[in-house]
């Protein structure tokens, strides 16, 4: 085999400029978090006053425990789709069964399709779950009695009530047409009643929503629900009287506030692959750009975009360019992650993926280039992601004064990245660290609620029920 090294510059000018773009030193995190304060409050004063949109959620209430009864849950928005029924029985049970269909994933097609096509999809599973499910008499229904539904919808929503809201605006590669203005609750209806369901939504959530009520209803000190998968967002519970544009609806005790964090886009350590990716290769061009840096659906892309650079002008594989490099979303970023966690002298993990994805023999320091390539954008998505958490935890502790007061406050996590890839997590962590005060420091806590949103949204559909 011939020495590949021979054909590197070297130096890898594409690299060495990509990295310092890419770099988040303490003070430049710092003017990040205090960027998403700003629009933070930007965005609670009045609708679309900032970049984050800072929803209304109509969560006052959340579970208490003593929740009871046979709730469903639909799941709608990150890679998969899913079906679930949850058995509460109180205080004391708390859940007794809960048991969820196989997780689906959407169609390619159905994610830019009709919007009858969509709901039409989710109330065939639905029905066909329903139809295979055995109920113990203690949760059978009363004659008459529709069966609720919490369905987690994970886009933003412009919520009028606790089960309506119409669509403001797709993400996650999703853009269904014929929804414009209409509420997500009703295209669901209309679907089910096609399927001859005789059900009912009582709460319409977002996954991040979901997910704190979920991890609340065991842990008192959660106060904010983060999501790092395909996507990123994150909710808080907030007082009503630090809200400006809810003071004309209602104004005392607490609610959680849907940020939408993913739509942050000022003062971004955006580079030149980000942008062409951006417009390139995304369903929403110029929209949800700290999403893009942060999120499992674009992190690959980046890389990959990146390396092709680098062979073309330092020739990083040697003189030709590997033709499956070329390929949009060619690289996972699950790939990305596995070859950044390489810790082994050698690369070879960084080798063979490089050889099954883009089919090339990558030497020594190609696979070294490689690694550090993955490296600098896991760290920076994980780091803009810790940013995020400190402004929402500083907002939390403005209104509450819970840590200076020595409280534990618990950030629920949920999200295949966070899941899988304790290198990125471990990034987010350093970062939210570093920017804290250190006296709260070890008063926070993560928390991996591994699949939680359905429970919350079966739980909200309880506390909300029409009955
Ligand atoms: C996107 C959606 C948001 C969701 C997040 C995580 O950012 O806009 O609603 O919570 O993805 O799934």
């Amino acid at each position: 085999m011939s020495d590949l090294r021979s054909n590197l510059d070297s130096t890898c000018p594409v690299l060495t400029t990509f990295q310092k773009e890419c770099d988040t030193p303490t003070p430049f995190l710092r003017n990040i978090a205090n960027a998403i304060a700003d629009d933070m409050q930007a965005g609670l004063a009045v609708e679309g006053g900032g970049d984050l949109k800072m929803l209304l959620t109509y969560v006052d209430h959340l579970p208490s425990g003593n929740e009871e009864g046979l709730f469903y849950a639909l799941d709608l928005g990150g890679t998969n789709f899913r079906v679930r029924s949850v058995q509460l029985g109180g205080m004391e049970e708390r859940v007794i069964v809960d048991t969820k269909s196989e997780p689906v994933s959407i169609p390619k097609e159905l994610k830019t399709g009709t919007s009858k096509e969509l709901f039409g999809f989710i109330a065939s599973k639905l029905a066909n779950f329903v139809a295979n499910e055995n109920i113990p008499a203690r949760f059978r229904l009363e004659e008459g009695r529709k069966r609720e539904i919490g369905f987690t919808f994970s886009f933003p929503v412009n919520q009028t009530s606790i089960d309506s809201g119409t669509v403001i605006q797709w993400t996650k590669g999703f853009k269904v047409s014929g929804m414009d203005g209409k509420n997500v609750v009703a295209c669901l209806n209309e679907a089910m009643e096609a399927h001859g369901l005789d059900m009912q939504v009582s709460a319409l959530v977002n996954d991040t929503v979901g997910t704190l009520a979920g991890a609340r209803y065991w842990d008192e000190d959660v106060m904010m629900g983060v999501i790092i998968g395909t996507g990123t967002n994150a909710c808080y519970v907030d007082q009503k009287d630090a809200i400006p544009k809810l003071q004309s609806i209602s104004s005392s005790g607490t609610t959680i506030i849907n940020t939408e964090w993913g739509g942050f886009s000022k003062i971004l350590p955006r580079t030149i692959f980000d942008q062409e990716m951006d417009e390139a290769n995304t369903i929403n061009p110029g929209e949800q750009l700290y999403e893009k840096m942060i999120s499992g659906m674009y992190l690959g892309e980046i890389g990959r975009r990146v390396l092709l650079q680098m062979c073309e002008s330092s020739h990083l594989f040697g003189q030709s360019v590997p033709v499956n490099l070329s390929t949009r979303f060619a690289l996972s970023t699950k790939d990305l992650c596995k070859m950044q966690e390489d810790k082994t002298d050698d690369l070879l993990i960084v080798g063979s993926i490089l050889n099954e994805v883009l089919e090339v023999e990558a030497n020594l320091e190609a696979r070294r280039r490689v690694s550090q390539v993955c490296d600098t954008v896991v760290k920076r998505g994980g780091r803009l992601a810790g940013a995020g958490i400190v402004a929402i935890l500083e907002k939390i502790e403005k209104e509450t004064k819970r840590l200076s007061s020595g409280q534990r406050t618990v950030v629920a996590m949920d999200g295949g990245l966070y899941e899988n890839h304790p290198l990125y997590v471990e990034y987010m962590k350093e970062a939210v660290f570093e920017l804290l005060d250190d006296t709260f420091a070890s008063l926070i806590a993560f928390k991996h609620t591994k699949d939680v949103s359905g429970i919350g949204a079966a739980l909200l559909a309880a506390t909300n029920s029409i009955y």
